[in-house]
């Protein structure tokens, strides 16, 4: 980050809050992305997803280091390009209130007339009393499209009683939800080198409707492209080129990549046991681009590959920063593709950089060297 981005950031930010500063951006994403102004709801979820933390201003220092985002901030947003035309903004985040995570669930249950059973059924595993270890307790994601009801999504940790207990948690997780079938293939498929692949997070739909998802995600430390390629191949009909391609044009080549993982997941839904309908593959972007506008740059590459309006991708970046792009890195997160009988689509991850831009790295220079 150069002096001016600093100052640029400290003057218009200081007297800001947290909450202030994130509905801002949510404000202006979820209008350029066409949604009816008048609707109130996104902002008021991630009014109360902060809670009081929400409050906090940005001039003080974060009150409690989140694992959301780099920089701490506990809220990064989404925009997810599906196939049918249709774009979601979606906002993952964790309660600035971490020690009772679930109070932000109990206080809009009943408005958002969320089903809570399948939660209820895993909490012992995934919330145990006690000591908790890894990176998180419990996220959530809001989910919004135009013209419809919010919806709510939970992510629970699988380390949280450390990485011995991951695979069995998962696998008790699993068969309490109905679907025992799944783990072994997904084991086979996602995990087969011991030590370098782990589960990272199981997720929870919490709608009542007959696609409510569970979903488990791998992470895959110093993988190559072909070991998702092999993640990919347990949903029929996935294209093994595609995911080729999109390490090419997105990670800048077939791996081993090595700074922050690849992520793998797959959604299950009731009906259909064992064999998973979706996958998806998320790409730590930041990790493997000096800077945001070559992040950018390979992001329009593949939305126009898969003929998605590049536009909303820059109208969504706007929305979000009004930082040079040159400026920093991980203003562009990570980049998902997903795949499979649910839909299919690319999501682009966008951080709120509240407390702060992350340096750009060198770029390489052009010419001889003399
Ligand atoms: N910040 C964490 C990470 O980068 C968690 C996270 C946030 C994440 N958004 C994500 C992980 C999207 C995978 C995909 O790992």
């Amino acid at each position: 980050m150069n002096d001016r981005t600093m100052v640029g950031a400290g003057v218009s930010m200081a007297t800001l809050s947290l909450y202030e500063h994130t509905g801002g951006q949510l404000d202006r994403l979820t209008e350029v992305l066409g949604f009816d102004p008048a609707d109130r709801r996104p902002r008021e979820l991630l009014g109360k997803l902060l809670g009081p933390g929400g409050e906090s201003s940005l001039a003080d220092p974060p009150s409690f280091s989140s694992n959301v985002a780099d920089d701490t901030t506990p809220i990064e947003f989404s925009v997810a390009f599906d196939t049918t035309g249709e774009c979601a903004v979606r906002v993952l985040g964790e309660s600035a209130v971490p020690s009772a995570p679930r109070d932000f669930l109990d206080s809009v249950a009943a408005e958002y007339r969320l089903d809570t059973t399948r939660l209820d059924t895993v909490s012992d595993l995934f919330l145990p009393p006690g000591e908790r270890q890894g990176p998180f307790t419990l996220w959530y994601s809001l989910i919004f499209r135009p013209g419809r009801d919010p919806r709510i999504k939970v992510y629970l940790n699988p380390q949280i009683s450390g990485p011995a207990q991951a695979d069995s948690l998962v696998g008790e997780g699993l068969r309490r939800l109905g679907i025992p079938g799944a783990f072994g293939p997904v084991t086979e498929h996602a995990l087969p080198r011991a030590g370098q692949d782990s589960f990272a997070f199981f997720a929870l739909d919490l709608d009542r409707g007959p696609r409510s998802r569970v979903k488990v995600y791998v992470a895959h430390e110093a993988a190559d492209c072909s070991d998702v390629e092999r993640a990919a191949a347990l949903v029929p009909g996935v294209d093994p080129l595609q995911i080729r391609e999109f390490c090419a044009v997105l990670g800048g080549g077939k791996g081993p990549f090595r700074d922050r993982p690849l992520v793998s997941s797959y959604s299950f839904v009731e009906g259909h046991q064992d064999r998973p309908g979706n996958y998806s593959l998320y790409l730590p972007i930041r990790s493997y681009v000096p800077d945001d506008a070559v992040a950018r740059a390979r992001v329009q590459a593949i939305l126009a590959q898969y003929d998605f309006d590049g536009e909303k991708l820059d109208d969504a970046i706007s929305a979000v920063s009004g930082r040079n792009l040159r400026n920093g890195v991980g203003l562009i997160s990570h980049v998902s593709l997903r795949v499979g009988e649910f839909g299919s689509g690319i999501t682009v991850y966008l951080s709120s950089e509240a407390y702060r831009v992350m340096p750009a790295r060198r770029r390489p220079v052009l010419g001889v060297s003399r």
